[in-house]
């Protein structure tokens, strides 16, 4: 009896895995990608690094419950010409790799929406978030099973998004990215910047989020996603789950919103944005015009990752 038990105890610490669902939504292709920053945690995913997903369809995975550091995203309008690994055969989310993103360098060309996981087979929590950090491509939505917190981004943000930082476009025009004010490089000081916490802005203190420009676009209509780097103090952009709920996670691209529209407006900042509502969906992409990409939309290098930099996170 008491060796069934340890092996029972056993048994579910070594194998515990989660279901990861992965939804398309959107009335167009999308090719999801999955990156794990092994320098943090050497589980993976038990799926490979990349695929097609059609309009509406699913696949599920197992994913090791240590799984630590990994995101999950969408790459829109994308092609794999035949000996091409670049990250800009697609319009935006682009790994390195091809169709199968590179296992150490595959982490994916901004603009991107990301779905950001740690989950807690050793720590206890799970820790897990929708990220804009890196700009806006897609509509996401993270649904845990076990009753904990929904995180999503559930709008289409490309129509809405200020000039300055809407784009890339696709063939037809349709903006199919938004990019945060770092990667769009607004104030021309990547290096040095409140909009990237960049240089001597890289701690919480140093880059409050009024100092980030278009903050409050993203957080206005997306409170439950992080809108730039230190944005845990908000309180509604980390979410935690607490693993012995060994919940399943479906992720969504392009949700159906569970309600309306945010109508908001930014605190008084000079900056005046256009939330409007919009009645228009996303255009499906017929591109295969390959936008050529603007400054600020390098790949982030391996292991400087924008996974919230928060010390129980990474
Ligand atoms: C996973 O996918 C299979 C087949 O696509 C389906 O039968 C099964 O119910 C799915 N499991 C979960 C947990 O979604
Ligand atoms: C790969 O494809 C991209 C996008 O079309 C193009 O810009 C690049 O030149 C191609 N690279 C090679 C090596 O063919
Ligand atoms: C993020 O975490 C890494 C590793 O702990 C650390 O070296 C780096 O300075 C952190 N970056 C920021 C912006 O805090």
């Amino acid at each position: 009896m008491h060796l069934s038990l340890l092996a029972l105890v056993f048994v579910r610490v070594v194998t515990a895995v989660r279901t990861f669902t992965v939804y398309n939504g959107c009335p167009f292709t999308v090719w999801p990608a999955i990156y794990t920053n092994l320098a943090a945690g050497t589980a993976v995913p038990q799926y490979q690094t990349g695929w097609q997903a059609d309009a509406y369809t699913t696949v599920n995975f197992s994913v090791p419950d240590a799984w630590t550091s990994g995101r999950i995203w969408g790459r829109r309008d994308c092609t794999f010409p035949a000996g091409n690994t670049s990250a800009s055969t697609c319009l935006d989310g682009g790994c390195t790799g091809g169709l199968l993103c590179d296992v150490n360098t595959g982490t994916g060309m901004p603009p991107a929406t990301l779905a950001e996981f740690s989950l807690g087979g050793t720590t206890g929590t799970d820790f897990y978030d929708v990220s804009l950090v890196d700009g806006y491509n897609l509509p996401i939505r993270i649904t845990p099973t076990s009753g904990c917190a929904v995180a999503e981004c559930p709008w289409d943000l490309g129509p809405l998004c200020p000039t300055t930082l809407a784009g890339p476009f696709d063939s037809t025009g349709y903006p199919v990215g938004c990019k945060s004010a770092c990667i769009a490089g607004v104030d021309g000081n990547p290096s040095k910047s409140p909009n990237c916490c960049s240089g001597s802005f890289n701690t919480p203190q140093t880059c409050p989020s009024s100092g980030v420009a278009f903050y409050w676009f993203f957080k206005g209509y997306c409170p439950n996603a992080y809108a730039y780097p230190f944005d845990e103090s908000s309180g509604t952009a980390l979410w935690t789950c607490p693993s012995n709920n060994l919940a399943d996670y479906t992720i969504t691209f392009c949700p159906a919103p569970d309600g309306a529209e945010p109508s908001v407006s930014p605190p008084s900042t000079s900056t005046s944005f256009a939330f409007e509502s919009t009645t228009s969906w996303m255009s499906t992409p017929s591109s295969m015009n390959i936008m050529s990409t603007t400054t600020g939309t390098t790949q982030p290098a391996p292991g400087s990752d924008t996974l919230p930099n928060s010390s129980v996170c990474i």
